[in-house]
């Protein structure tokens, strides 16, 4: 039996749906009894030349012939962006439409109202392409690993900042020219704030934390730094110190609260996540009962992305052929304390100038005596114009005694300026 889908959106992701659906459309039909078409298609400009080659579907640039079209009984929504998705996507739920979507700005800021609107009309709304593209994350934190109390999640799931700290560290070369050979090739977007800001990660772990900790967590609970002040000479620092710098999301949930950060960080080469580059995500999550578990693949591209798509698709069709769509509650569940700033001490990459002059190491040395954090290891390298160069890394401290050095140091403003400070990861997962 042929079950007609309508598509709004037909770029990068829509167009590897459309592929997609047509490649496995015999596989799908005898998996659910149900035969995909995409009949309709949504777009903003009619007229665009595209890669993905039409044959039977409509294009259109009206949503109203797919939204208003009781034939179609499924809608993917690949057109990004918080509106008009979120009005569309409500208005196919209020008319008893299954949503699949991979908009993750979406569900960040409007999850629960969405979620909540499937579950009154009895449709699935599935994400799996949402977070990670090809990798399987959402379902495993929905459903396989359901029987656990997840305490940490911690990856790298913004491609976009992994090719670019990558580069970095490949070639040595500055952010502004590796950003801009990213843009060249296709990777980052022309105004790249939301990845380089960290904000993509964050939304990305906002959804990830509501699943895993089973809380209502909003965009506002992450603490988020983004990519832009690292510089060629952390880089090379970090390789010094037996590292490299990667922007790590990091969720944890101890019982009493849950901490939520996006951070660039200093990973050691001998942790697996410091051997994650390129566009490629990872994901560590911890559960009481599983132990550790790491989720490595491609973050996005069109069939990547696409394959966690047609992945709902799938197991949509499969409830409808049972009668059970929106049989899981996916939504957040509980109010949960959130708490700022790392809930556990943590070792500190910090990169400063300082006055070359006799007494101005004593005096950073004597801050850090006198606030009781112990030093790992201290570089000094004379940079310019009189000025000295000093990294520190500190031994484990906690954020909150980092935060009041950082203060003091930033205080002495005739002497030292603080370059960049850093968490710098454990060896292992
Ligand atoms: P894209 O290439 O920019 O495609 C967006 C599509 O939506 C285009 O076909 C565009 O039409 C259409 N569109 C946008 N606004 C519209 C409007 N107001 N009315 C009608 N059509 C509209 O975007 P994408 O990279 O495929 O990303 C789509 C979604 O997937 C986003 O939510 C993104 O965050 C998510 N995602 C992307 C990736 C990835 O690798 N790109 C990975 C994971 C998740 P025109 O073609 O006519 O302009
Ligand atoms: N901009 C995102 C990234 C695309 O770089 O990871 C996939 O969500």
């Amino acid at each position: 039996m042929e079950l007609k889908i309508g598509l709004l959106g037909c770029g990068t992701v829509g167009g590897g749906v459309v592929e997609l659906i047509r490649m496995r459309a015999d596989k799908i039909a005898a998996m659910t009894g149900f035969y995909p078409i995409i009949t309709d298609v949504l777009v903003r400009d009619l007229t665009k030349e595209r890669k993905v080659q039409f044959q039977h579907e409509r294009l259109t640039d009206q949503a109203s012939n797919i939204l208003d079209n009781d034939d179609i009984k499924v809608v993917i929504e690949t057109m990004g962006g918080i509106e008009p998705a979120r009005t569309m996507i409500l208005a196919a739920l209020r008319a008893g439409k299954h949503v699949i979507t991979a908009n993750k700005d979406l569900i960040a800021l409007h999850g629960p109202e969405i979620i909540e609107a499937a579950e009154a009309a009895r449709c699935d709304f599935l994400y799996e392409a949402a977070v990670g593209g090809a990798i399987p994350l959402i379902r495993p934190l929905k459903e396989s690993l359901t029987a656990n109390e997840i305490t940490d999640l911690k990856g790298i799931i913004n491609g976009t900042t992994n090719y670019i700290l990558s580069k970095m560290t490949e070639s040595g070369a500055n952010y502004e020219e590796v950003l801009k050979e990213a843009q060249d090739l296709g990777y980052a977007e022309s105004n790249p704030a939301s990845d380089v800001d960290g904000l993509d990660a964050a939304r990305k772990l906002t959804i990830l934390a509501g699943i895993a900790f089973g809380a209502k967590v909003s965009l506002d609970d992450v603490e988020v730094k983004g990519i832009r002040t690292i510089a060629a000479s952390d880089v090379a620092y970090a390789h010094e110190l037996g590292a490299v710098i990667k922007l790590l999301a990091v969720g944890k949930d101890d019982g009493k609260s849950i901490a939520l950060e996006v951070r660039p960080s200093l990973v050691p080469k001998s942790h697996p996540l410091a051997t994650v580059n390129d566009a490629f995500n990872a994901l560590f999550v911890h559960g009481d009962a599983a132990g550790d578990l790491m989720f490595f693949g491609r973050g996005a591209g069109s069939l990547p992305t696409a394959s966690a798509i047609v992945g709902d698709v799938i197991e949509n069709l499969r409830n409808i052929s049972m009668n059970i769509p929106s049989r899981f509650r996916t939504g957040p569940v509980a109010s949960r304390a959130v708490r700022k700033g790392s809930p556990e001490p943590l070792r500190y990459y910090l990169r400063m100038h300082a006055k070359d002059q006799p007494g101005v190491f004593a005096h950073i040395a004597s801050l850090f005596a006198k606030a009781e954090i112990s030093l790992e290891t201290v570089l000094q390298k004379r940079a310019h114009d009189n000025q000295a160069e000093i990294v520190i890394v500190t031994h484990e401290t906690p954020s909150a005694a980092l935060s009041s050095i950082v203060e003091q140091l930033t205080a002495r403003g005739d002497l030292l300026e603080i370059k960049n400070v850093m968490p710098m990861e454990k060896g292992d997962a």
